[in-house]
């Protein structure tokens, strides 16, 4: 049974654990999943439709309906709630972000260049660096409140820097950088002639009192060396349908794309398309609601946190539903997520996985039900409270 949530529908355990998805399924049963990045609410029932009507007329003949209108629709939601207005033929559709990232990474820079991460980090960002065979050039952000240092990140470059991969708001810390912040990545870019490759796939899922500012609006010169990437997934909790979308800001990169063999990037599918159309068309109601909700998530944790667990840290994210919890003076060794799996039966994802500054912390999923994120952290309280092994 379903609780409702105003429009939302949060899923009931025993639901979650029909589904196939690797959430609730990598872990034996005893275990409560707090860690890939996917919510335990049902999808909008928008997105479901939309792919429901494709189902119910058999309509998988080669369909470019939704293709077509994905970038005019991202568009108007970007000038909408985040102040920009991508040009649509400048926009390119993507599988899915990793792989955006990875396409413009390997296009836009050498065997060998630095390609610059401000850690800690989103996992995936580092592999596919370096499985690029680029080099990771990891920029630490300052542990209290992680903000960024301007001037590290200005020593991090030399002359074989080629790109600064961004995520922002970030994953995982949930920071979404200020303008002060904005602008001091904006002129290293400038100043070093970098490309800018900003992930904004959490930008519709911020809290009260922080705003998005896509990178793409710092200033013109900033702009021209920007590509923008998002998705629907996030937000709307569609990650399975693979479906995302790049702005290409650089003139220069967009001529590597278009010097690309046709069926290199190959296609989206259309019912991936549909149900991100779908959200950027009809999702304004939905993600209010579901925003609100992932805000009192959060709340709950800190005030739980800030009472019962005083031995770990945990800055609230302005951004995304995922806390980083800092557990290095809980007495879990460097990676505290091992730990938890076997002593409290809960999977929450590994620090080091995000970089050298991830030891002693663990990222925890918070986009679950009130009920389920209290087990979650009766759990954590029961082995934190035990004599230490
Ligand atoms: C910052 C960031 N980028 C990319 C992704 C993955 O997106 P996709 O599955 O579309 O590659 C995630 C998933 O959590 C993420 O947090």
């Amino acid at each position: 049974m379903n609780q409702s949530n105003g429009d939302n529908l949060i899923r009931h355990e025993d639901e979650l654990r029909r589904l196939d998805g690797v959430k609730w399924n990598r872990f034996p049963s005893d275990v409560l999943p707090a860690w890939v990045a996917d919510m335990d609410l049902a999808p909008p029932s928008f997105a479901v439709e939309a792919v429901r009507n494709l189902v119910d007329r058999g309509d998988f003949g080669y369909n470019r309906r939704a293709i077509g209108l994905l970038p005019e629709a991202f568009s108007e939601w970007q000038q909408r709630y985040h102040g920009w207005r991508p040009a649509v033929d400048e926009t390119l559709l993507f599988n899915d972000v990793l792989h955006a990232i990875q396409v413009c990474v390997w296009l836009h820079s050498r065997p060998g260049d630095g390609v610059v991460v401000l850690t800690p980090i989103y996992p995936p960002f580092r592999s596919s660096i370096a499985e690029s065979g680029r080099r990771l050039v990891d920029v630490a952000l300052e542990p209290e409140g992680w903000r960024l240092d301007p001037e590290r990140l200005a020593d991090a470059i030399d002359d074989t820097t080629s790109v600064l991969l961004l995520c922002t708001p970030h994953n995982p810390t949930g920071r979404v950088f200020d303008d002060e912040e904005r602008q001091a990545i904006g002129r290293v870019v400038v100043d070093n002639d970098l490309m800018l490759i900003s992930d904004e796939v959490w930008g519709d899922v911020t809290h009260p009192g922080s705003v998005h500012v896509p990178m793409a609006t710092v200033d013109p010169a900033v702009a021209s060396r920007t590509v923008t990437i998002s998705s629907a997934s996030k937000a709307f909790n569609l990650a399975g349908l693979r479906c995302a979308l790049a702005h290409i800001g650089s003139a220069s990169l967009a001529d590597r794309f278009a010097a690309l063999p046709s069926h290199f990037l190959g296609e989206v599918n259309s019912l991936g398309a549909e149900a991100s159309l779908a959200c950027w068309t009809e999702g304004h109601r939905w993600l209010e609601d579901t925003r609100r909700f992932l805000t009192d998530r959060r709340d709950q944790l800190k005030a739980r946190v800030d009472a019962e667990l005083p031995t770990v840290g945990f800055h609230q994210p302005e951004a995304t539903y995922l806390a980083w919890l800092d557990l290095s003076a809980a007495g879990l060794g460097s990676d505290p997520a091992a730990l938890l799996l076997d002593r409290a039966r809960i999977a929450l994802s590994s620090g080091p996985d995000f970089g050298e500054n991830g030891r002693g912390f663990a990222r925890l999923n918070m986009a679950t039900s009130p009920q389920l994120l209290d087990r979650l952290v009766d759990r954590l309280v029961s082995v934190l409270a035990e004599p230490s092994r």
